[in-house]
């Protein structure tokens, strides 16, 4: 079965709530999609009047970073069951950002997928290697590492509901797009890791996106690649452009 494209803003610490609801707004008609899963992850503070302002559309809406632990005293945190009952279907993470401003590694990640698997959430994972990395050869077996690292004791049936974004860190916010080329190569590769880790079964059923300066512009082949199925999307995504990338055939 073809696995159904998914496309993804991420707003990252942008739009205020009132801006976040006029930003639905003005997204609303240019989103419109038979074709894909359209997501807008969005700030935790923005959640509630964005699921609002997206009733009654084909948006769903997800969080940038939840914590794991079910409740208590974790001042500043958002639990799993919080975003759940907020009307929140995602949640990204593991973003670069997240991994590198504020430390977080493998083992705190790892628990975040399974809390929010537990909690009813459809975690979008992200991974991707640095400039150095790249040009050291070791893409591949950092990503891998990563993968494995933070799918401990996940499920092949859980797996097969994950979305895994691939993310180059060089390329995000930076306007550098990596080549359709080595998108698909490092897609692919994530593929080919869940198979080894799971069976082709899994692999075939994850949906894997690729993100960092995708644009009205290179969305078509982008995804048009037989392993990329969809984006996650920052800048591109705060603009009318973002239904452009929605609508990208
Ligand atoms: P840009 O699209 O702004 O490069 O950001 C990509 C990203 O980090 C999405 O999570």
């Amino acid at each position: 079965m073809a696995r159904r494209k998914i496309i993804a803003g991420n707003w990252k610490m942008n739009m205020t709530p009132s801006e976040a609801v006029k930003l639905c707004a003005e997204l609303k008609d240019l989103v419109k999609s038979d074709e894909a899963d359209v997501v807008y992850c969005v700030p935790a503070i923005d959640i509630v009047p964005v699921v609002e302002a997206v009733k009654g559309t084909n948006v769903e809406v997800g969080a940038e970073n939840m914590y794991f632990e079910e409740k208590g005293a974790y001042t500043g945190e958002i639990s799993a069951a919080m975003l759940k009952d907020a009307g929140v279907k995602y949640v990204i993470i593991g973003h670069s950002e997240r991994r590198d401003y504020f430390k977080e590694d493998d083992v705190l990640l790892n628990k975040k997928v399974k809390k929010a698997i537990e909690a009813g959430l459809t975690p979008i994972l992200c991974c991707g290697e640095s400039l150095e990395q790249r040009e050291m050869g070791v893409t591949m077996d950092w990503i891998r590492l990563q993968i494995k690292s933070d799918l401990v004791d996940v499920t092949a049936d859980q797996v097969k509901e994950l979305v895994i974004a691939y993310e180059p860190i060089w390329a995000i916010g930076t306007g550098k797009t990596a080549t359709t080329e080595q998108a698909q190569e490092v897609c692919k590769g994530i593929r080919d890791c869940i198979a080894e880790m799971y069976d082709d079964a899994t692999a075939a059923a994850v949906r894997i996106q690729y993100g960092g300066s995708v644009n009205a512009g290179n969305a078509a082949e982008l995804f048009a690649q037989p392993d990329i199925d969809g984006g996650l999307v920052g800048g591109a995504s705060l603009k009318a452009d973002f239904g452009k990338i929605v609508n990208y055939k």
